[in-house]
This record gives C-alpha cells, sequence and structure tokens, in this order.
C-alpha cells in the first residue's frame, strides 16, 4: 500500500516499510526502509534535525542556509550543490556546466504496474502492485526526472526506475542516470557480491564496508560472469535465518553497476543502474531517456528471508508466458557427448538412448550449420550442414518424433564470424572500428543489433529454422565479451549508446520471437552464466547457469545463485565422468543430486555409457519426474550458513566450514519436500551428522524417508578382503566379478515426525563410514557424497 500524508510518502508491502518525505527545500529525504513499522504519527522523529552546517560542507542555498546535501539521506543526488557521494543523475549541459538540482514538483499514486517503454521489466497479471510517480524539476536547466517506484506488497519487493525529460531547447549528454539510489544511516554492514569467470561464476564475495566506495560493476557488454549484477547487503551477524537482509536486482543484461559507498559522516549509500563507465546519451530537446528496473527486497529474517522474496517477485512478476508454471521437460544435449563432432546417426543413437532412460528433449548442440566443425566459422549462415543432416532439420526432427521424443536446437543469432557468408555479404552489420585492428574473442564478432535492419535478420532468421521443423526448444547462446564498441551507423556524438541501444535492440527480437513462437522453451546460455539476469528472465524462463558442470562446482554455484533467483530458472546438467572442466571424479548420484535441484538435464555420452550407469539413470529420471514439480517450483532453503562464525564444533575439527552444503526444496503447500546433504571431502572419526529441513510445517507429521542405494563393493578397495573368504586381488577378474554380483546395502532412513521436530530438532543420521566396518545401516559417505531425503504429509 502507497500511503502519503503531508508530504512523507509511506511504501509498504506485507513486512517491510519503505519512507521517504518531500524537505521544505523540495528535495526528497530518504527516512527509512526495512521491517514494517506503523503508517501513525507525522514522522517527524525519523527527519534529520539539522540547525548549522558542520565544519567546511557547503550550505545548500540562501534560502536554507542550515542544510547541508553532504550529510542526509536522500532519494535522488545530483552534482554540484554539496552531495558530494556518488550521484545518482549526472548531466552536462550545453553550457559545459555539470551542476543540477532536481526538486520535487508533483506526485501520483496509481494502481497496478506500468510496464517500461524501451526495455523489459517487471509486471503484475493481477493488478494488485500500486505505482508512485514522483516528479522533480531541474528549473535552471529545464529537465524533469521522474522516478518510479511500484510496491509488490504479496512478496515483499520494491521496484524503481527512472526517466529524464529535456524540456529545455538545448540538447544535454547524460553521462548517467541510475535505477535506484537508497541512502541509510551508519551501521555496519556487509555487501555481498557474486563474482567470477567463465566456468566459475557466483563465488560470494563478502566485504565489510568501510569509509570509501566499493564498486561491482560489468564494462564486459553483457551482465558477465565476471560480476553478476545481483548484490546483497547485510547487517553485520546476519546469518542465512536471522538478521537484516537486503537484496538488489537489476532489470538488465548489458554494462551494470553496483556501489557502496561510506561517506566521512558514516551514512551508507547503494546505487544500482547502468554503469556510467563508457556510457553516455544524447538527449535532445522533447526526449526521453529510461532507465532499467531495479528491485530491492528486505527481510529481518536473514538471506534465506531475503530470497524467499526475490524468489517470488522473480517467478511471479518476472518469467511470464506458457512455461511460467510449466513443468520443464528433462532433456539431454548432445555437446559434451559430441562437441562439435556430430553426425545424424550418432545423434540419433544417443538420443535412442536418452529415450531409453527416459529423457523427453533431444538437444543437438552447436555444430549442426554451416561449415561448423569448430569455433572458426559459420555462425551467420543458419542452414543445416547436408553432410552432417542430410534429412534436414525437419527430417532429423521427424525421426526423434517416431522415438518420442522433442526436439530442441542450439543458435547463437546474434553474433557472426568472419569466415562466414553473412560477414562477406554485410560487413556493415557488425560492431568493428573501421579500418582498425579488432579484437577477437573465439573467432566471432558481434552483429550491430543497433540497427533495426539487423534485428530484422535475426528475427527472421531464427523463425526460419523454428518454421522449418517441429522445434520445441531452443538454447539462445551468446559467447563473447564486447570490444571494439562501434556501431557504423551511429554518429560519433552517439557511440557512448552502442552497448544500451545493443540491449533495447536485442530485447526486441527476443520479445517477438517469444510472442511468435510462445510456446517454444527457450533457455538462455551466454558461455554459461555470463548472462544471467532478469532482463534475459523477462523473456526466457530459463538459463544455463554454468559450462562448469563438475557436481562440487555446481554445488556452490547453485547455493549461490539461490541468494537472488528461484532454482526454476537455473538450468543444471548431469554430465560425464571425469568431469570435462576439473577432471574431478564425482559419484553419478552426486551428480544427480545437485542438479535436480535446478531444471534437471543430462549432458553426457549415454551412448557409451555402462549398462549398470544407464540404469542408475533410468531410476534418476524417473524418480525426479516424480518430484518434478516440488522441485522446480517448491520453495528452496539453503541449510546452515555460511556467513556466520565458524562453529566450536566445526572449529574443533579444523574443518572447512564450506565442507557441507544442505538444501531444501518445499512444495508451495507445504507437503511435500525434497531435501539434500552434501559434503566436499571426508574427514575421519566424524560419522554423526544432522539433517535439519527447513521451510516445513511445523504443525504437519511427515514420513521422512532416503533413497535405498546400493554401492559398488569395488569402491571400497582391498577392504573386500575383510569380509571375503578368500583373498581378492584389486582390480582382478575376481574383483570385478564379485563387484557385478554383489552389492552394498546402503542405509536405509525411515521416520515419522512432526515438522517441527525435523526443523528445530532435525533427523540424527546413520553413523557415517569410519573405518570399523561396514552394514547396511552405516552412511557409505566418502569425498562428494551426497543424499536427497524426502518428506510427504503423512494423511
Ligand atoms: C557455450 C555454451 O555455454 C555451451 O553449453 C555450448 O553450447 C557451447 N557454447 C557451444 O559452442
Amino acid at each position: 500500500m502507497i500511503k502519503v500524508r503531508n508530504q512523507v510518502f509511506h511504501l509498504g508491502t506485507r513486512d517491510t516499510s519503505y519512507i521517504f518525505r518531500v524537505m521544505e527545500s523540495g528535495h526528497l529525504e530518504h527516512l527509512y526502509y526495512g521491517r514494517k513499522v506503523a503508517e501513525e504519527g507525522n514522522m517527524e522523529a525519523m527527519f534529520e534535525k539539522q540547525t548549522f552546517i558542520p565544519g567546511n560542507c557547503n550550505g545548500y542555498s540562501d534560502d536554507y542556509k542550515q542544510l547541508t546535501l553532504e550529510d542526509i539521506c536522500l532519494e535522488m543526488s545530483s552534482y554540484g550543490k554539496g552531495d558530494i557521494r556518488e550521484p545518482f543523475v549526472h548531466v552536462v549541459h550545453e553550457d559545459g556546466s555539470s551542476t543540477s538540482d532536481f526538486l520535487y514538483d508533483s506526485h501520483l499514486v496509481l494502481q497496478g504496474k506500468h510496464e517500461l517503454e524501451t526495455m523489459p521489466s517487471s509486471y503484475d497479471e493481477h493488478g494488485n502492485a500500486q505505482q508512485l510517480k514522483i516528479v522533480l524539476k531541474d528549473k535552471e536547466y529545464g529537465l524533469t526526472l521522474i522516478i518510479y517506484y511500484h510496491v509488490f506488497e504479496d512478496c515483499d519487493v520494491i521496484t524503481r526506475s527512472a526517466t529524464l525529460t529535456n524540456d529545455s531547447n538545448e540538447p544535454v549528454q547524460v553521462k548517467r542516470l541510475l535505477s535506484l539510489q537508497l541512502d541509510m544511516e551508519p551501521e555496519e554492514y556487509v555487501f555481498t557480491t557474486f563474482r567470477g569467470a567463465w566456468a566459475r561464476e557466483m563465488r560470494k564475495c563478502e566485504t565489510v564496508l568501510q569509509p570509501g566506495k566499493y564498486v561491482n560493476a560489468s564494462y564486459t557488454g553483457t551482465t558477465s560472469s565476471r560480476a553478476n549484477n545481483f548484490v546483497m547487503l547485510t547487517k553485520c551477524g546476519t546469518t542465512e535465518d536471522f538478521g537484516d537482509c537486503f537484496g538488489f536486482h537489476l532489470i538488465y543484461s548489458g554494462n551494470h553497476y553496483e556501489m557502496a559507498e561510506v561517506s566521512s559522516f558514516g551514512k551508507l549509500r547503494i546505487s544500482t543502474g547502468i554503469n556510467p563507465d563508457g556510457f553516455s546519451w544524447l538527449l535532445e530537446p522533447g526526449e526521453t531517456f529510461e532507465t532499467p528496473e531495479a528491485a530491492v527486497a528486505y527481510s529481518h529474517l536473514g538471506c534465506n528471508g531475503m530470497s524467499q522474496h526475490m524468489h517470488d517477485f522473480v517467478r511471479q512478476h518476472i518469467v511470464r508466458g506458457y512455461w511460467k508454471e510449466k513443468e520443464r521437460p528433462v532433456l539431454l544435449n548432445s555437446w559434451e557427448a559430441a562437441y562439435f563432432n556430430i553426425n545424424e546417426n550418432k545423434l540419433l543413437d544417443l538420443a535412442r538412448a536418452g529415450k531409453n532412460a527416459g529423457i523427453e528433449l533431444f538437444v543437438m548442440d552447436d555444430g549442426w550449420f554451416g561449415e561448423r566443425n569448430d569455433d572458426t566459422s559459420s555462425l551467420g549462415d543458419w542452414q543445416e550442414n547436408a553432410k552432417k543432416i542430410p534429412d534436414g532439420l525437419d527430417g532429423f526432427s521427424e525421426r526423434l518424433k517416431e522415438m518420442g521424443l522433442d526436439f530442441g536446437i542450439w543458435v547463437e543469432p546474434e553474433m557472426v564470424n568472419v569466415k562466414s557468408h553473412l560477414y562477406e555479404e554485410h560487413p556493415e552489420w557488425v560492431l568493428e572500428i573501421p579500418k582498425k585492428p579488432h579484437s577477437e574473442g573465439r573467432n566471432q564478432r558481434i552483429l550491430d543489433l543497433t540497427q533495426e535492419e539487423v534485428q530484422e535478420f535475426i528475427i527472421e532468421t531464427v523463425s526460419n529454422i523454428l518454421d522449418s521443423a517441429d522445434i520445441s526448444y531452443v538454447k539462445w547462446d551468446m559467447n563473447r565479451t564486447f570490444t571494439d564498441v562501434f556501431s557504423k551507423h551511429l554518429p560519433k556524438e552517439r557511440q557512448g549508446e552502442v552497448v544500451h541501444r545493443y540491449y533495447m535492440g536485442l530485447y526486441r527480437c527476443m520479445k517477438e520471437l517469444t510472442e511468435k513462437y510462445p510456446e517454444v522453451l527457450f533457455e538462455g546460455c551466454a558461455a554459461g552464466g555470463n548472462r544471467f539476469d532478469l532482463g534475459i528472465l523477462c523473456y526466457f524462463p530459463q538459463i544455463w547457469a554454468s559450462d562448469d558442470t563438475d557436481a562440487l562446482c555446481r554445488s556452490e554455484m547453485q547455493t549461490n545463485y539461490s541468494y537472488g533467483y528461484p532454482m526454476s530458472v537455473v538450468s543444471a546438467h548431469v554430465s560425464g565422468c571425469p568431469n570435462h572442466q576439473t577432471l574431478r571424479r564425482t559419484p553419478l548420484e552426486t551428480r544427480f543430486h545437485v542438479a535436480a535441484f535446478g531444471v534437471c538435464g543430462y549432458e553426457c555420452n549415454f551412448s557409451d555409457m555402462k549398462k549398470e550407469e544407464l540404469e542408475a539413470v533410468k531410476v534418476q529420471i524417473a524418480l525426479y519426474k516424480h518430484w518434478r514439480e516440488v522441485l522446480q517450483f517448491g520453495r528452496f532453503y539453503r541449510g546452515e550458513s555460511h556467513s556466520g562464525l565458524i562453529s566450536s564444533y566445526q572449529g574443533a575439527l579444523a574443518q572447512n566450514r564450506e565442507n557441507e552444503r544442505s538444501w531444501t526444496c518445499v512444495s508451495q503447500d507445504q507437503k511435500k519436500a525434497v531435501g539434500m546433504k552434501f559434503q566436499t571431502l571426508a574427514i575421519p572419526n566424524t560419522m554423526f551428522a544432522t539433517y535439519k529441513p527447513k521451510g516445513l510445517n511445523p504443525q504437519f507429521t511427515y514420513h521422512f524417508s532416503n533413497r535405498n542405494l546400493k554401492y559398488n563393493v569395488k569402491n571400497f578397495g582391498d577392504l573386500v578382503n575383510t569380509a571375503s573368504p578368500i583373498h581378492i586381488k584389486p582390480d582382478s577378474i575376481v574383483h570385478n566379478l564379485v563387484a557385478k554380483f554383489v552389492k552394498m546395502d546402503g542405509e536405509t532412513e525411515d521416520y515419522v515426525a512432526s515438522g517441527d521436530q525435523l526443523m528445530y530438532a532435525g533427523v540424527k543420521l546413520r553413523q557415517a563410514f569410519a573405518g570399523t566396518g561396514y552394514n547396511d545401516q552405516i552412511r557409505f559417505y566418502p569425498d562428494f557424497a551426497s543424499r536427497m531425503y524426502f518428506m510427504e504429509v503423512e494423511e
């Protein structure tokens, strides 16, 4: 609910309050954001009390001599009038000055969510969201700045965006216009960012803020695997389930900027928006520039509390269309099974093996078009290679249909290889600086999507592919970052607009294609997670999270994605062993357990798999289908805290606090839940463990169980001789024969308990193997071991 009284604005969600006011001077003073407070009273207690200007701070004006903008929390700030922190807006006026002073003019409260005009934004199909529009004017220079707030009561999220209109007769250069500014009172805060690189996305980085600035930004032309645009702020001491946590998202896929600045007076400013570095926008008289929408969520129930709000927001107000609440198929992707070396027979063999194991959708990845035998050529030439796919996409999809499989295809439509017909025919369609050497990335260049003609080409090309066969899934890849950014079609004073215009063009293509083919499941991908953001998720309901499919790495990445993203958007595959990125050997069941908590698929060579492994995969897929609704659309909770102090127990064992991970996913009605426990390295003589699920209904009674797994005798090496009547030489024929017929039973966990018992007391699991014998009630728990647990309400 938005309440306005005496020029005080109270934006209330179910559990939070966001409050600001118009000061006498016309500036907007931010008063409070956090746990819900009453709307009663005039809020004066929250006002900053300034009666003199301290030290050498500057007074705002002759009329407001006591007001200094340097030490006050503001909703919006600009250069030149005394606030020396990072501005929200920076405009260079025609006279060369950078000073702006935007003051309150009017406001309006509207029902419903108003979508952005030039970019994707959140939506509300039920019309429950409310909008507050605050109009600010810089009278000296004839500029109008509007800040839009949207309140999503149901999921405790508030969004902000802004527009700047040039009402003067002179053009101006916009050097920055951010999306969100949040000023806060002095406290000890931790700023958490998610940084990485290709194949190691989403490393959680925590910085205790000190006076000065900390910037998380991307200059790659993409959201980037280097720095995701989701960030968090927590009060020191906050854990997964307790304490103040704020999460910030930007609905955008280009260069972004998240900044935390602690001023000399200890006040904190958080800003998010388009990265001002490399950006500028020429705003002619009468024109308007619009920023992306930023979203912020707060919870006093720690990081899990905030994540729940963000998950709801993304699921309900970002992801849209046919696939929004539809279970996603279990797919088999050809990439790690064959890379570029594909042909119809090989793929059909793979697909057949997949079908037998329960796969529903077969995806032909890179290598099917032009002369694409490696990454040096053919991007742009989107005709199937007749040698590899002799009956065309149509014939190939027919074969799959006959097998009972849906067909999915890989494309990378934003790119072109210099070695391609497209580049020969349309060099003017490419982002590059004429007559200057180009820095190459994966041997490919970026099409200039600022041009309408290029957008049309992409829409037509993808449409032709989709019209040529029965295709129900598209993996839309994008494998390089931007260099030599230059559009041959824009004048020199507009070159600072290229990346943003690129995204406006890309979003147009995505919008038209997803509207034209509403039932096709589009999956975003950019060399893994190089463009994992809410901008893409407004069109594509899921994104390939990383090219790293190693279960250990994925368990960390998926944990970290889960801070800001629901698991229904995180695509995860079970891959071969040893892993292709790390050469690590992890158990097949662990690979499955980790992938099953995302949108689960497979990406390995089923044609070469041992019968025993294929049988195991078949069981996994059947199990996944049974629990798919819970896993894909349930509420996801992280287990033990990763940000608190090392517990005395862990300390005593000199154990890395991230050696253990635990997850729980609970159905929306709380009647079913799936849990997982995962360990990195086995620590001797630590046989006791407790699993504590989260999010259950304390009043319900659940049947708790585990998967009854069997283990290969060879996992125990020459320990087999402690039980065998005859001596068995490790890896000998006898050993292999025994392994074929004798399986070691795994432990059984089977209890009936109330939700509160399970959550608060936890389940004491069977003892893990600790070097002193093995029987069917011992937990076989070596390095990279994991367990999946199931909870179902007893009716
Ligand atoms: C990068 C993607 O992330 C991979 O999954 C694969 O599709 C390759 N591109 C294909 O070139």
